[in-house]
């Protein structure tokens, strides 16, 4: 990989589509392999960039070790994976929140150490011991609502969006956590030794940013 070009660690999934519409509203011109290609690479030497195509939990894995300057992380990433990088604009595109769900048969205190299954297993430690509860956590690596349907756990901890997930396997909301949105974030020695062309994608972010939230 060439690194004279700018090198953007992007989430695949949910958030791509998100990200890339906003890319290209801050005048990138992204070709059509951004909508329709398992490419993970992808090179676009006009505007001096070149793109990485990462698991959303990794993006702040790659910025961190510098293979990428910069990414788009959400919040939840960035707090379960405490990388050493810097969260420089908040996107605020891909909202959504994290929210302690449960059947709505849940009730407290049953059990001495009450099982809760997330994604997220740092995140949901924190939040447990702030609240001063002990629960034993049972990471998973997605379909996180099964959980409590199938026994394996009382409650879970997860994303909430449009609440389809929730409503659609029975699950009612308990706590609401946290707001999350994608984060710019960027690699503490590229923003040093690529500053002008970091600061003028975070300038032109800004720009559209604070248009659409206006
Ligand atoms: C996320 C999250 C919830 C769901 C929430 O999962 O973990 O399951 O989306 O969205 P909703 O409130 O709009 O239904 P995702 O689809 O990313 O896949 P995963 O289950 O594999 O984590």
């Amino acid at each position: 990989m060439s690194s004279e070009l700018l090198t953007v660690a992007m989430p695949k999934g949910r958030i791509f589509e998100e990200a890339v519409e906003l890319l290209r509203e801050a005048g990138y011109d992204l070709p059509p392999e951004f909508d329709d290609s398992r490419k993970l690479i992808i090179e676009v030497p006009q505007s001096g960039m070149q793109f990485i195509l990462a698991k959303p939990m990794d993006v702040p894995t790659y910025v961190e070790h510098g293979v990428a300057d910069v990414g788009v992380a959400g919040k939840d990433v960035m707090i379960e994976e405490e990388r050493d990088v810097y969260e420089v604009l908040d996107l605020k595109i891909s909202s959504c929140y994290m929210a302690v769900a449960a059947l709505p048969t849940y009730s407290p205190g049953r059990d001495v150490a009450p099982k809760v299954a997330s994604k997220y297993p740092k995140l949901t430690s924190d939040y447990f011991r702030e609240q001063g509860e002990q629960v034993e956590i049972i990471k998973l690596n997605g379909s996180i609502e099964l959980a409590p349907i199938v026994g394996l756990a009382d409650r879970i901890v997860d994303i909430v969006s449009t609440g389809q997930t929730l409503r659609e396997n029975g699950l009612v909301e308990i706590e609401t956590m946290m707001p999350i949105t994608s984060r710019f974030i960027v690699n503490p020695v590229s923003y040093r030794t690529k500053a002008a062309q970091i600061d003028d994608m975070v300038d032109r972010l800004s720009v559209v940013v604070n248009k659409e939230n206006a």
